[in-house]
């Protein structure tokens, strides 16, 4: 878009993100002081990435608040596009959905895009995307999701029950409005122009399946949110409540400002499957805020506003406000050097990986316990 200083869309994120610009670009609200306020009262506690402002902008959460507060039904929804193998920037938000599902006891629908990945063109055959689809299920289920409250599917095993909701949703969504919301022209495909009408039906599974209205309130990247405002509006004519959202901000690049994790760049993030040896080389080769010299960092202090390391403790590793504050103040006053804080995080990150490992691996027998699919496999 010319003109524009940063991009965000569900397929391309560009520049460097002014988050409470989207804000008003979206047209969402802001998570403030009285709503963390009524989450500590029903949660019974807050949780760090909501405190830390990282979930930090949502749709109609006060009416899910209201919901659980007259113990009426809701449920969480989120989904995985499985277009790579998954690093920390993906686990983010499954690590606050799991902290809901614990804290408000909600049952979880977990959508595996196979379709869009395929659309989107990420891959040359369907199947290869099917296959990432379970790679990245093994990654879901060691995040500690409860399996009697959790379902997950991918489009393409599911479709049986999925497909006659998306045609509902789909035709209430002229073109236009796909053009006008995804920047759609002559040269995208059809399946591309449907997959919305896919990503809404999670939405209204539970209403439908209990014969009521229950509300899906959905945790997500602030990127996937033009999918939902479209969902939103054709909610009510279809009878179902419209979903109700969380957005998180991107974790930041390993490279830094500007640059976007991705899987064809694996320096920018680490991935699930790194081995020790290249999470601890990514991190020692992360951007930082730093000074060019020792002597000048003892001197005048490094910035941990643009550190990509300052983030990860922000975003996933210090869960406690005492430790990151103290991170925080030593690296502000040069009392803390760049190398000395990499090698703390690794102390932090290094047994995380180790535990999501061996769980992924255990993850590999349990699959079935998990997932929805419209007739069994042989
Ligand atoms: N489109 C998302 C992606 O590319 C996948 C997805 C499907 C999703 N349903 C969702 C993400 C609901 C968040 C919430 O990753």
């Amino acid at each position: 878009m010319p003109g524009e200083d940063f991009v965000v869309t569900p397929w391309e994120v560009r520049g460097e993100v002014d988050y409470e610009k989207l804000v008003e670009r979206f047209g969402t609200k802001r998570i403030d002081a009285p709503l963390l306020e009524r989450i500590r009262h029903a949660a019974g506690e807050v949780h760090p990435m909501l405190r830390r402002g990282i979930f930090y902008s949502h749709r109609d959460l006060d009416l899910i608040l209201n919901a659980h507060a007259k113990k009426d039904p809701w449920v969480l929804y989120t989904g995985r596009g499985p277009s790579s193998g998954i690093h920390l920037g993906h686990i983010l938000p499954w690590v606050f959905t799991r902290w809901m599902q614990e804290r408000f006891g909600a049952t979880l629908y977990f959508q595996v895009t196979d379709d869009e990945k395929f659309l989107f063109k990420d891959f040359e055959r369907l199947d290869e995307a099917t296959k990432i689809g379970y790679e990245n299920i093994l990654d879901i289920i060691a995040i500690g999701f409860d399996p009697a409250k959790t379902r997950i599917f991918l489009d393409t095993e599911y479709i049986h029950h999925l497909y006659p909701v998306a045609v509902q949703v789909a035709k209430r969504i002229t073109f236009s409005t796909a053009k006008a919301v995804f920047g759609f022209d002559n040269a995208n495909n059809l399946g591309e122009i449907f997959y919305t009408a896919m990503q809404s039906v999670p939405c209204f599974l539970a209403s439908i399946e209990q014969g009521r209205p229950v509300p899906a309130l959905i945790p997500c990247g602030i990127d996937q949110d033009p999918h939902f405002r479209v969902t939103r509006d054709i909610a009510e004519a279809l009878g179902y409540p419209k979903p109700a959202l969380v957005h998180n901000k991107l974790l930041p690049a390993l490279t830094g400002p500007g640059s976007k994790m991705s899987a064809s760049q694996p320096e920018t993030s680490i991935f699930t499957t790194d081995t020790a040896k290249a999470t601890r080389k990514k991190v020692n080769n992360a951007f930082t805020g730093g000074r060019a010299s020792v002597e000048e960092q003892r001197r005048l202090g490094a910035n941990p506003d643009v550190c990509s390391v300052f983030a990860y403790y922000q975003y996933l590793f210090e869960p406690s406000d005492e430790g990151l504050k103290t991170v925080e103040t030593e690296c502000r006053t040069g009392a803390r050097l760049c190398g000395e804080c990499k090698e703390q995080l690794l102390g932090k990150i290094l047994p995380w990986m180790e535990k999501h490992q061996a769980a992924r691996e255990a993850a590999r027998d349990r699959v079935d316990e998990f997932m929805l699919r419209d007739a069994p496999k042989a």
